[in-house]
């Protein structure tokens, strides 16, 4: 089956960008204020007028959580102007990935966005998500979550023809990772602690610039499913595992049809077909400048990317205030 979509040719690729603006700019103003409620409900409530403007029928899989516990773009809302008659699209959205990184005005909190055909993307539970990625340029499967840390860093560092010790890793600062780290340090390779903000993590080893190789560690299955549209365009591989905690997320997953709660996913099971990432940048990061006000105009940057062309977008905005 070609991956080229007339369902998403009927929406435009660039309205995509207009969303995640519309919400970067409306939690812009929290940016630094410690109230990440009120950040991440300006950008929820931005994104989803924003999305209710565009010709589709457009169901929300991965959203702010399930309806009794999130008051917009929760799971299984409706949103478009055209329900019932549009384009079925399947949506997958973080408002504001990132909410304390944008609460104490840190690095790499962003707006993302990403759609395909119906049945498209992964209905993850909000549960966390095991991953390991790297960008374009590597054998076919060169990273495997069953492998031990040591084993994927090598089998990284020998096609890259350095030693492990000239590896780079990304790592979300948790203690949970505490173990992950600490082998890590002991094979000599550079750990990247960040503090929050895995999408942008993970699409950080597709840029040579940021010099990370390897992403690595647990944490939202949502923001797995975002970054792995996002690597379905740009390249790059992406595994992911799901992980439960106790027996209400295993019904929780069950209840969105997953049913081999063990399965290690490859990037075309989270995101397959054809599909389409945006992101605008809230504050300043690795992949996309952060809202700057100045002078009566406001400044976005952004990122649209498409998986059946390849081709990424990268839109610098002005809007007046
Ligand atoms: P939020 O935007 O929901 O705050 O998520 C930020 C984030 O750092 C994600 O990027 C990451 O996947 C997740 O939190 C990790 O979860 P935890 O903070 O529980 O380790």
């Amino acid at each position: 089956m070609s991956i080229v979509s007339n369902v998403l040719d009927r929406v435009l690729v660039l309205e995509m960008v207009r969303v995640t603006e519309a919400a970067a700019i409306a939690c812009s103003t929290l940016i630094g204020h410690g109230d990440e409620k009120a950040a991440d409900a300006a950008a929820v409530d931005a994104m989803r007028t924003a999305l209710n403007s565009l010709y589709m029928d457009g169901t929300v899989v991965i959203g702010e959580g399930e309806r009794d516990e999130a008051p917009m773009l929760y799971i299984g809302e409706k949103v478009g102007s055209a329900i019932g008659k549009g384009p079925k699209i399947d949506i997958a959205l973080d408002p504001l990935e990132g909410t304390t990184i944008c609460a104490t005005a840190g690095p790499n909190s962003l707006a993302v966005l990403a759609i395909a055909e119906e049945g498209g993307l992964l209905n993850a539970p909000d549960v966390y998500m095991d991953k390991i990625a790297v960008g374009p340029g590597y054998p076919d499967n060169i990273i495997d979550l069953d492998k031990s840390p040591t084993e994927n860093v090598r089998a990284v560092a020998a096609a890259k023809g350095v030693e492990p010790s000239k590896i780079m890793c990304c790592v979300l600062n948790r203690p949970r990772h505490e173990k992950l780290i600490a082998e890590l340090r002991s094979l000599g390779c550079g750990v990247m602690l960040i503090g929050d903000g895995d999408v942008a993590g993970v699409i950080a080893t597709t840029n040579p610039e940021t010099t990370i190789d390897i992403y690595m560690g647990s944490g939202g299955a949502p923001e797995g499913v975002l970054a792995a549209a996002a690597l379905r365009c740009v390249g790059g591989q992406f595994k992911g595992r799901l992980l439960f905690r106790n027996d209400d997320e295993r019904a929780r997953a069950a209840k969105w049809g997953v049913t081999d709660l063990d399965k290690q996913y490859d990037l075309t099971e989270l995101a397959k077909g054809d599909c389409i990432f945006a992101a605008t940048g809230v504050t300043d990061g690795s992949l996309l400048a952060g809202v700057k006000r100045k002078k009566g105009v406001m400044t976005t940057e952004s990122v649209v990317m498409r998986a059946s062309s390849g081709t990424v977008r990268w839109v610098k905005g002005e809007h007046r205030i």
